[in-house]
């Protein structure tokens, strides 16, 4: 039964997200692009909000968590992280925005859209946060690479230059974290 209540809830998600990313296109946006790629853009940029907000979520849990000799230091770098990412995510909710679509914002949606995976409630050592977290970084680079060729493909050159920015943001973060277990 439970199952089945999951299933439905599922649906009813996904229904309402389609609605929620083409129903706003019809009436704003006549920007050269044609609805069809727009809808597609606009998904794929929803599904990277989806997991900056997780890494987004990880940097906070582990700088509250982190441990150690070095605690301060990773602490500190973490904190420094965590504002770029919110600032990020701003930045890529918008872009969605000035695409014609709807930004997700609730947490049900960050979770069912998002590629990362989270690891509860467990804290492990310093060196494993940080290795988890350039894990996820750059996987990210690695989508953010394929979803800046995907959007030229889609004609919208605006969304791929855009991307390549938040890439090259991901890639620094990468190497301060790479930095700290080389
Ligand atoms: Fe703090």
């Amino acid at each position: 039964m439970n199952t089945v209540r999951s299933l439905i809830t599922q649906f009813k998600l996904t229904i309402a997200y389609k609605i929620m990313t083409t129903s706003t296109l019809k009436k704003t946006t006549n920007i050269g692009i044609a609805e069809n790629n727009l809808s597609q853009i606009i998904q794929l940029l929803n599904k990277l909000l989806a997991d900056e907000y997780i890494l987004n979520t990880k940097t906070h849990n582990y700088h509250w968590n982190v441990q150690g000799p070095s605690f301060y230091e990773y602490h500190k770098l973490l904190e420094i992280q965590y504002q770029q990412l919110d600032l990020l995510i701003d930045e890529l909710a918008e872009r969605i925005r000035s695409v014609g679509g709807n930004a997700i914002g609730t947490l049900t949606e960050f979770l069912k859209l998002s590629r990362l995976k989270e690891q509860e409630a467990t804290y492990p050592k310093a060196e494993t946060m940080i290795s988890n977290l350039l894990a996820d970084h750059e996987q990210i680079i690695r989508t953010i690479g394929d979803d800046s060729k995907k959007c030229q493909e889609l004609e919208d050159d605006g969304s791929a230059d855009f991307l390549l920015g938040l890439k090259e943001q991901h890639e620094k973060m990468a190497w301060m974290l790479r930095s700290t277990i080389a």
